[in-house]
Formats: C-alpha cells, structure tokens, sequence
C-alpha cells in the first residue's frame, strides 16, 4: 500500500458550546472557542487516500481529482462561513476539530475516485491537529445556532 496525502486549507467562524450546559461551564470547557461572537481559525485539512499505485499512470490517485473533489464538496462549502449557521452537513454539530474530521469524512468516503480514505488530519492551528481514520462515529446532535442577543463591548 502506498499513502498519498493532499493539503488543503480554509478560513472559517465558530463558536463551540452545548446548549444544554450552563453558560459557566460552557466557558470552563471551551474556553476561548466559546466566544459569544464567534472567532475565527485557518483550518489545515491532510486528507490521505491508500492503495496500490496503478499499472500505467503509476498514481494512486490523481492528486487533480483529488484536490478538485475537495474543492467541490468540502471547501467550497465552509470556506469563509460560519460553521454553526452556514453549512449544512454541520448543521447540529458542535464544530471542534474532532467534529470536522468525521463530518468530511462522512462527506467524501464514498467518492474517492481511487483507493480508499485512510485517513483525515484538522489542524485547528499550528499546535493543535486530530486525527480520523474512519471508525464508525455517531455524532450527538444539538442546536449549536445562537442569537446575537448580548450588548457587545462588555467582554474586554
Ligand atoms: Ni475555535
């Protein structure tokens, strides 16, 4: 088997909490993602496809179609939005790094022209990444959408 990686990146806003928790705890758990306002983070996704490089073209996958299947079914989807309101396939998912990782899996696995999805790496920033090979994950639903009801100013 031979492990082929394309890195591809975006922009986008979330703010992370679970509505059943109270507003303090939300904070201790989330911390600065729990920002009412939302913030914002430069994603990295390393998105590995595996197989045996074939016998004419010795690729394991065209690293063009790859990317062009990102582009089409991920990227265009989340770049620049908020991911608590803007984009469909997250809609109920607290968006953690570990949220995203198995929601694109679920979005790309079956349309991998070549080879098998081995495996989804998130880098939320230079320091903090996941990783998702695939195993079987249900994720709880919640309502993450919020309303803009707080006077600003009042955090600094
Ligand atoms: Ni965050």
């Amino acid at each position: 088997m031979v492990y082929v990686t394309r890195r591809v990146n975006f922009s986008a806003a979330h703010r992370l909490f679970n509505p059943t928790f109270s507003e303090e705890k939300n904070e201790a758990i989330f911390d600065k993602c729990n920002n009412f306002f939302g913030h914002g983070h430069n994603y990295i996704v390393d998105v590995t496809v595996k197989g045996v490089p074939d016998p004419e073209t010795g690729y394991v996958i065209d690293l063009k179609k790859l990317k062009a299947l990102l582009e089409e079914h991920i990227l265009s989807k989340v770049d620049h939005k908020h991911l608590n309101f803007d984009v469909e396939f997250f809609e109920g998912i607290i968006p953690t790094a570990e949220n995203i990782a198995v929601t694109f899996w679920k979005e790309i696995e079956h349309k991998i022209p070549q080879g098998t999805l081995h495996k989804i790496t998130v880098f939320e920033s230079d320091n903090n990444y996941v990783e998702y090979y695939g195993e079987p994950i249900e994720i709880p639903k919640h309502d993450v959408r919020y309303s803009i009801d707080k006077e600003p100013f009042l955090n600094s």
